[in-house]
This record gives structure tokens, C-alpha cells and sequence, in this order.
């Protein structure tokens, strides 16, 4: 049987493990000001934020669904970014694929998954409008892993140009948001450089939106 009671032996032994090597570490969290990034990621297990970029929490402002969508009608994902960009005021928003995505290759299939392919479905759209692009590309991985990219370039121009995010860059605010794409091969991020820090580049990159 999978003990639950583990995980509380893990989390003594972590808590103290932390006191041991930093003893003011939790009391730093406590006092912890406001994050300077905010993480949009995968739900995937395999993506943990806060390691994967060196960073102990408090200092990554997270947010995860499956396929790390930020789709401009969801509730969920939008109170996230309000906050962070109006009372965190993060510095910088990460938006985080990662390659071998199950969320982008699902909605790929024909099958049906449920509930999930109605979530998937602005991936769905977004492989049509880049069909000849992935179609030129060798069936399989190499495919998947485009649309990884492109689903996040995607999901970085509807961070751009949500208005709590142009509303700031009016007011001058320093905020950039970035693309990258995770490998869980190796552990390396690769930024797609679709960087944006003003609305003028913002329609630089992707046209007006
Ligand atoms: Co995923």
C-alpha cells in the first residue's frame, strides 16, 4: 500500500532539513515581499516550477493547467494574472511548455478524452492555422514538439494582450513576458524568443491583436 503517512514523515524530515542548512529559512518565507515571477506552466508532474529554475518558494508566483493555456476567457487563469501583475507586480511572466506534452498531443488525436477536449481545443484550432508548417515536419515527435512551441508563442501573445498587462505597460511598468519550452529529456529550458516588455512590441511580434 502507498502510505499516505510518508509524505507527513517527508515533510517533518523536510521541514527540518531546510531549519538545519538555512535555520531562518521559514521565517524569511514568512516576511517573503511580493514575487517577482509569475510562472504559467503544465499541470504535468514532471514541470516542478520552483526547481526547475533554482528558485525557492516564494520567489515564483505560480500557476499550472493542463497544456499551460491562458485562455482570455478563464476565470481561473485571469484572477492569477490580475493579481500578479496589479498587486504582486511581478517583473516577469513565464509562460513554460515543455516538449512530449500529453495535453498538446491529445488534442491531437481523434479519440475522445472527455471534459480535457474541451480545453484543448484553442490547440486544436492553433494546429489548424499552422498546418502546413507541422505537416512539412516528420510525423511523430518532431511534429508534437512544434506545436509545444507554437502553443506557447500562442498562449504569450494572449498574456500580451490582456488588457491588465497592456494596462500596465501604459503606466510604464517594468513587466516582460517570455516563452520558453521545457525538455524533460535533459532539464534544459529553451527560450523561444517572443519576449515582449511594451505594448509597441507586442504588436511588433504578433501583429494587432
Ligand atoms: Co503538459
Amino acid at each position: 500500500m502507498t502510505a499516505i503517512s510518508n509524505l507527513i514523515d517527508n515533510n517533518r524530515a523536510w521541514a527540518s532539513g531546510k531549519t538545519e542548512v538555512d535555520p531562518d529559512f521559514f521565517a524569511r518565507l514568512v516576511r517573503q515581499q511580493a514575487p517577482d515571477y509569475l510562472w504559467i506552466g503544465c499541470s504535468d508532474s514532471r514541470v516542478p516550477a520552483n526547481e526547475i529554475v533554482g528558485l525557492d518558494p516564494g520567489e515564483l508566483f505560480v500557476h499550472r493547467n493542463v497544456a499551460n493555456l491562458a485562455p482570455p476567457q478563464d476565470a481561473n487563469y485571469l484572477s492569477v494574472l490580475q493579481f500578479a501583475v496589479e498587486v504582486l507586480k511581478v517583473k516577469h511572466i513565464l509562460v513554460v511548455g515543455h516538449y512530449g506534452c500529453g495535453g498538446v498531443i491529445a488534442s491531437t488525436e481523434h479519440t475522445h478524452h472527455g471534459l480535457i477536449d474541451h480545453w484543448l481545443t484553442p490547440i486544436r484550432y492553433l494546429a489548424k492555422e499552422h498546418h502546413d508548417e507541422l505537416h512539412a515536419l516528420p510525423e511523430g515527435s518532431p511534429r508534437f514538439d512544434r506545436l509545444c512551441e507554437l502553443n506557447v508563442i500562442r498562449q504569450v501573445r494572449n498574456v500580451a494582450s490582456n488588457p491588465f498587462v497592456m494596462t500596465a505597460w501604459e503606466k510604464g511598468e517594468d513587466l516582460t513576458v517570455h516563452g520558453w519550452c521545457y525538455s524533460i529529456e535533459n532539464g534544459l529550458v529553451s527560450d523561444l524568443g517572443v519576449s515582449v516588455s511594451t505594448n509597441e512590441e507586442v504588436e511588433r511580434m504578433f501583429g494587432r491583436v
